[in-house]
């Protein structure tokens, strides 16, 4: 059966819930999704200096981003090429030489293995050492200073991929002339990824009943951020989707700045770039990591001014992280909401009953305050942006999944 009929946004707008929790799904997932779309790996702000690394994640795969001696950027997966023990251990730092705590191989910032321990012994110098080096990313991109990864090496350039999500991300981007990321924060949660992206990329319905205490501990009334008559979301063709509100409608907490906007009279509330990268307008940066059909790591990070002094660093870390973190005031609430529905929607009945996508359905429209894009716009309070989120989603998976053969050469 085509994946495309797990949903029905043709006629009546409808989803599986089958989609949380096969296990065929998932691999299917990491083979269409993870491995032929771009994801977000780090900041650049994150690695400034050559020798600078951080690990991350593509998918299930762990990877090590490096700066190089020139200023580039590589990106390798982090797997010994020995006994396959994760090379790199720690978030971020600064190395010449990355050495496999098993039995010692080490690889340099260009992912080259150089050096074996008793080569000579052990291997009787026949080891072809460059040809067992570390597994480059193909592709790796930047955009605005957001660091992004491909494992797939004919896939469109990142400019080209992220164009339509240009009217959510560069208001945001582009609000400091230099920003500096802070993280990640990182925590596991029970619930698919695809529930956490889907919300950001789409749900302004939730807010005033889910957050209604913290709503009204905070002093802010998110009924209005829902009704608020210009608002819009928009869902791509690639899968983007989020957000845009009156800035007076938006919770103090999701404020940050009021320069660099596009759109003047609207600000970014809630967005997702497929697959699984959000953001809030507050300047918090979010990836959905999976780990398996139930369970995701949340990987989080706050954008502040570069070079800002220490109050205002510490006011804007504590302001965002105050809703938004392991133990955010608000996070808390959408927390509970997908570890219920995971658990809630995974017996034999419940996994067949269709859930409802109908809001603004059949009201797709266009709207010139922004310009124009592959796909469409609705009120902010709509299911459009899950549609779009996961219309795509089906697309790839019934796409050819991305299957390297990778090789390791014999002996000299
Ligand atoms: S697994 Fe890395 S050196 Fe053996
Ligand atoms: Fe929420």
């Amino acid at each position: 059966m085509p994946y495309q009929d797990l949903m029905d946004f043709d006629k009546v707008g409808s989803l599986n819930p089958e989609v949380l929790h096969s296990e065929e799904i998932y691999r299917r997932e990491l083979a269409t999704v993870f491995a032929r779309s771009w994801l977000f790996l780090t900041h650049e702000s994150q690695l400034p200096k050559p020798g600078d690394f951080v690990t991350a994640l593509m998918g299930e795969d762990p990877v090590l981003v490096t700066r190089q001696r020139d200023g580039g950027l590589k990106a390798f997966l982090n797997v010994c090429r020995h006994r396959g023990m994760r090379v790199c251990r720690q978030d971020l730092g600064n190395t010449q030489r990355f050495t496999c705590s098993y039995h010692g191989w080490s690889y340099n910032s260009a992912g080259t293995l150089v050096d074996v321990p008793m080569e000579d012994h052990s291997y009787h110098n026949r080891l072809d050492k460059p040809g067992w080096s570390l597994l480059q990313v193909p592709r790796i991109e930047t955009y605005h200073g957001l660091v992004f990864g491909c494992w797939d090496e004919e896939v469109p350039p990142l400019a080209d991929y992220l164009a339509g999500a240009a009217p959510l991300l560069d208001p945001m981007l582009t609000r400091y002339e230099d920003v500096e990321f802070v993280g990640p924060m990182k925590w596991r949660l029970v619930g698919n990824w695809k529930l956490a992206a889907e919300q950001f990329a789409s749900d302004g319905y939730h807010g005033g009943t889910t957050h209604a205490s913290a709503a009204s501990a905070l002093g802010t009334d998110l009924t209005a951020m829902g009704k608020d008559e210009n608002s819009l979301q928009l869902g791509t063709a690639l899968g983007h989707a989020g957000a845009l509100v009156t800035p007076a409608h938006l919770p103090l907490t999701m404020r940050q700045g009021e320069t660099g906007a596009a759109l003047p009279e609207l600000r970014v509330a809630h967005m997702n770039v497929f697959p699984n990268f959000s953001a809030l307008g507050s300047g918090l940066f979010r990836v959905w990591q999976p780990r398996g059909t139930g369970e995701m790591e949340i990987w989080s990070w706050v954008m502040v001014p570069a070079g800002a002094d220490d109050e205002t660093r510490r006011a804007l870390l504590n302001k965002v992280s105050l809703s938004f973190s392991a133990t955010g005031i608000v996070e808390v609430d959408d927390s509970e909401n997908w570890s219920e529905i995971q658990a809630a929607s995974r017996g034999h009945i419940a996994r067949r009953l269709p859930l409802n996508y109908q809001m603004g359905f059949g009201l797709d429209r266009d709207d010139d305050r922004i310009p124009p894009f592959d796909g469409k716009t609705g009120h902010m309070t709509n299911d459009i942006g899950a549609r779009y989120f996961y219309t795509r989603w089906a697309e790839l998976l019934d796409g050819e999944p991305l299957t390297p053969a990778p090789s390791g050469p014999a002996l000299l």
